[in-house]
């Protein structure tokens, strides 16, 4: 749609930013709704980025997201964070504040958490889930589980070190992070509710997951947060076996949500039109 000069603005900061899904994702729901405003990439290099948040006010931007690198270093520069993603130790949503104060927090575990809920509405909390991987998108994902209620993850890592520094920041009274090498990855399935790939094993250009799933039970739910492929080959195994799968997917547009309301004044939905069109999107790169 047209834009007039009353248009309300947003964006999303990286670099490089050109890969980004997030200005097709918003700008399908500008169209949906029918909302004068527009979403536009943003490329700042990584000395450039305080400024550039800085300059959100100046420019009449309601916010932005931010992409990779900027997820940890833009919490120095908020005035207020919240307390998930201090723990976190990322964020990758920002709201200009009426004061001109910026607020970030981190919106993908909120995006986990409601793709999580949406693919497997029957999950039980109370089992005990295993979190492979201990990068940036593992910190959203633990986040996200502890919220959920998850009382016992089972961490599994290539790097030691990493798996260990993810533990230090996110443990809480109510949780219980063990820390398994890479070399028990199989094993640690055993009587698991959940498994979540947070690795990017199984992402296109990159080797797949080796992962023998005959020790989790078939009750478990499968989760991939890759969604380049949709199926990645740890999903279709974990289907023949009859275990229950979420693709990576709706993690992205999930986490979109409260940023668009925030700017846009709309809360936005997660549609089958919406996944048909992003599809779309991805296959055309
Ligand atoms: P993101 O922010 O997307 O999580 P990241 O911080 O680079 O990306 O984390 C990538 C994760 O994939 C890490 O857990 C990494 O393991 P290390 O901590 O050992 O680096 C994991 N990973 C990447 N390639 C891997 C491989 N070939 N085998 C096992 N794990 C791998």
């Amino acid at each position: 749609m047209q834009i007039t000069g009353a248009a309300r603005l947003a964006g999303i900061m990286g670099w490089p930013v050109a890969h980004s899904r997030s200005p097709a994702l918003h700008g399908f729901w500008l169209a949906e709704h029918g909302i004068d405003g527009a979403y536009v990439p943003l490329a700042v290099p990584p000395e450039r980025l305080e400024q550039a948040l800085r300059a959100l006010p100046a420019l009449g931007f309601r916010g932005c997201n931010l992409t990779i690198p900027h997820k940890p270093a833009a919490i120095a520069v908020m005035d207020r964070i919240d307390s998930f993603a201090r723990r976190v130790g990322a964020i990758n949503t920002v709201v200009v504040g009426s004061d001109g104060t910026l607020e970030g927090s981190n919106t993908d575990i909120f995006g986990f958490r409601e793709n999580l809920r949406e693919g497997a509405p029957d999950w039980d909390p109370s089992g005990a889930a295993v979190v492979l991987g201990a990068g940036g998108a593992a910190r959203s994902v633990v986040a996200a589980l502890s919220d959920a209620g998850v009382r016992e993850i089972r961490l599994v890592n290539r790097t030691m070190s990493h798996a260990e520094a993810l533990s230090r920041d996110l443990a809480q009274s109510t949780i219980d992070i063990v820390i398994r090498p890479w070399s028990a990855r199989a094993t640690a399935l055993r009587g698991a509710a959940l498994v979540v790939n947070t690795t990017s094993l199984g992402m296109e250009h990159e080797p797949p997951l080796d992962l023998d799933l005959a020790a989790l039970p078939i009750e478990a739910v499968v989760v991939d947060i890759v969604y380049v492929p949709l199926e990645t080959a740890l999903l279709a195994a974990a289907k023949r076996r009859g275990n229950r799968v979420v693709d990576g997917l709706g993690m992205l547009l999930h986490q979109g949500r409260p940023g668009f309301a925030a700017w846009f004044g709309t809360s936005p939905k997660v549609t089958p039109a919406l996944r048909t069109a992003m599809l779309a999107t991805l296959a055309r790169r």
